[in-house]
């Protein structure tokens, strides 16, 4: 959660920051701030609300610079006001955070007694009291900003400038994102890449417990105890146009609409339909590695936890290796049974969710062989597991995630037949026949995209409901799930996610004419059963919206709303299934007219537990 940005350059910039903080948005909008220095004093602008308030603001205060640092805000410590917004400073330090510090009220009442007077409830404004304390004390400003951070406890993404040393960036993180972008004459730093792409593509990632020091002669990396780091850097291949909306009217539109060439980059390079084989190098895992593999558990948080039970079904009906999925949030805290023989499957959209890092750390500290599905290169999940695959969906900027959790279904998908073919679990025509559906996909999800007023209209008829209801059965259930919390997410109407099986169990009850029941009932073994929930609602005055494969005259009579989808292989439909739930749920967003792209009270990346 929060964005921050900063950057030192030969030459004076005004728009790095305001255009890297528009960029990280989606890590959280309810305050926005900026610090430059300018004519060797101190200048900020803060406001309350999102990123074009303080544009506007600094139409009548131009803060032209060579050094600044920047920050947009999802609230923990204190209500999104002025006051709270970052940079927050004492006595010319100014400091931007993402993270949380656990022990801020103890320091607090320390810097009090020191007389350091505070303006905020923030938990960050005791970083810049602490490095002024420091400073005070005759450390220098890069000793200063150490000797805080080893006294500060909890989670940081920090940057700090100085009046005092007006040629000096620095900053530093634990458990929280930072990048820097490398570039000639000038430096970046940000919470995640899409801010510094329209700057630079090389990026250096910074590791916990490690602080950068950035001046226009370069880039210099060291351990809080001051031992300087060798970084390499990294080219990301994204283009800066993949970061922008290319004319649709909402990122999470364009994202949708990026689905099948999201799919093809995610799958090309990595088969081969003709030898029915499957390449994931950074899978980094060998066949005997996979053989001593007695249970897979699969981990994530939101929208890529319904990815993970996705994979339960694929991993277990395929090679039979009993499947946990778990929540990050709950693993985290229950003494999992974890051991040497087990592979954890992580999965993260951000690779910076705190609850699905803190997953993946217990499960290593007791020796699991962990692997990752991640579509951010270099990200923390991505650094601390021992192999990868990556979903190559590019820049996911809406907050509802849409390419990202079909590229994890494909990537699963790629997982399975990879271990399948190693330990010899599918047989080669198998493997050959499951490729060939796998590359007919990216088109099939073209054909229901072409469906988008059709599907538009349906989605608008029902969206004065105040609750929705979605079915789904075995592989599909947890694409019922995701239906229901695209719909919750974007457009605030209650809605939710049920095993069909379980409909007479409770939620039955729910059903009245003012209900609408999105269902998906494809034909697969338990089309029959699906029919006969939608009878049920219908017996009960439901309005049934189904998503079917199945011919219009199968299931059109029964139906108030169908949604034809293509056919393919059971195991790859819940990927087919899902485009009509996000289109539905967008549709009905855009309709009511809510903040599609940045919803209320939400942040892309959940880098707080
Ligand atoms: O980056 P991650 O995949 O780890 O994020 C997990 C969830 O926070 C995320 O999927 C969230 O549920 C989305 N808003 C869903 O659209």
């Amino acid at each position: 959660m929060c964005g921050i940005v900063g950057f030192i350059s030969k030459n004076k910039d005004t728009n790095f920051l305001i255009e890297g903080l528009k960029k990280l948005e989606y890590r959280g909008y309810d305050s926005a701030g900026i610090a430059v220095v300018k004519d060797g004093e101190i200048a900020v602008q803060r406001c309350e609300g999102k990123i074009r308030n303080l544009e506007k603001k600094l139409d009548d205060f131009p803060m032209e610079s060579t050094i600044g640092i920047g920050h947009t805000r999802w609230a923990t410590h204190g209500k999104p006001s002025e006051e709270n917004a970052h940079p927050h400073q004492s006595a010319g330090v100014v400091v931007v955070h993402n993270g949380i510090i656990e022990n801020y009220l103890e320091l607090k009442e320390m810097l009090k007694g020191e007389g350091h007077k505070f303006t905020s409830e923030t938990d960050t404004e005791i970083i810049p009291h602490l490095i002024q304390s420091f400073m005070k004390k005759g450390d220098d400003f890069e000793a200063a900003v150490n000797s805080a951070l080893k006294m500060i406890r909890g989670s940081y993404a920090i940057a700090v400038i100085n009046k005092a040393e007006p040629g000096k960036l620095i900053t530093a993180r634990f458990s929280s994102p930072l990048v820097l972008g490398i570039s000639s004459g000038e430096y970046f730093v940000a919470s995640d890449i899409p801010a510094i792409l329209s700057h630079t593509n090389e990026v250096v990632f910074l590791d916990d417990g490690e602080v950068a020091t950035l001046t226009i002669d370069g880039v210099t990396v060291k351990s809080l105890d001051g031992v300087v780091k060798e970084k390499k850097s990294t080219i990301i291949n994204w283009s800066p146009v993949m970061a922008e909306k290319a004319g649709y009217k909402h990122f999470m539109l364009k994202e949708i609409f990026e689905q099948p060439q999201a799919i093809i980059d995610t799958i090309s390079g990595r088969i081969s339909e003709d030898s029915g084989k499957v390449f994931l190098p950074d899978l980094n895992i060998t066949t005997d590695d996979l053989k001593k593999v007695k249970k897979i558990t699969i981990i994530a948080c939101g929208t890529s936890w319904h990815a993970a039970l996705v994979g339960k079904f694929l991993i277990e009906e395929l090679l039979r290796i009993p499947v946990e999925v778990d929540l990050g949030s709950e693993y985290r805290y229950r003494d999992p049974i974890v051991g040497e023989d087990d592979l954890l499957l992580l999965i993260s959209q951000s690779g910076e969710t705190a609850d699905t890092l803190a997953a993946l750390k217990e499960g290593k500290d007791k020796g699991a062989k962990i692997v990752s599905i991640c579509n951010v290169v270099g990200s923390s999940i991505t650094r601390v597991s021992d192999g990868v695959i990556y979903t190559h969906a590019g820049p996911e900027i809406g907050v509802a995630s849409t390419k990202a959790f079909t590229t994890q279904i494909i990537a699963l998908y790629l997982f399975t037949l990879f271990t399948g073919e190693r330990l010899e679990l599918i047989a080669l025509d198998d493997a050959k026949k499951m490729l060939l559906d796998l590359v007919l996909i990216p088109n099939q999800i073209k054909e229901i995209l072409e469906q988008k007023d059709t599907i538009d209209k349906i989605a608008k008829k029902y969206s004065h409901a105040s609750d929705f209801l979605y079915l789904g059965r075995g592989i599909n259930y947890p694409i019922a799930l995701e239906g229901a919390l695209k719909l919750k997410e974007i457009s605030y109407i209650h809605a939710e996610g049920y095993p069909a099986g379980e409909m007479k169990h409770g939620p039955i009850a729910l059903i009245d004419e003012a209900l609408p029941v999105v269902v998906i009932a494809v034909r697969d073994k338990t089309f029959e059963k699906m029919l006969g929930n939608i009878e049920e609602v219908k017996a009960r005055g439901g309005q049934v919206i189904a998503i079917t494969d199945a011919p219009a005259d199968e299931i059109g009579a029964k139906a108030d709303g169908v949604i034809t989808i293509p056919t393919t292989s059971h195991l790859l439909m819940p990927v087919l299934a899902t485009i009509p739930m996000q289109m539905i749920a967008y549709a009905i967003a855009d309709f009511k007219g809510t903040d599609v792209d940045q919803p209320r009270n939400l942040a892309k990346s959940v880098t707080v537990e």
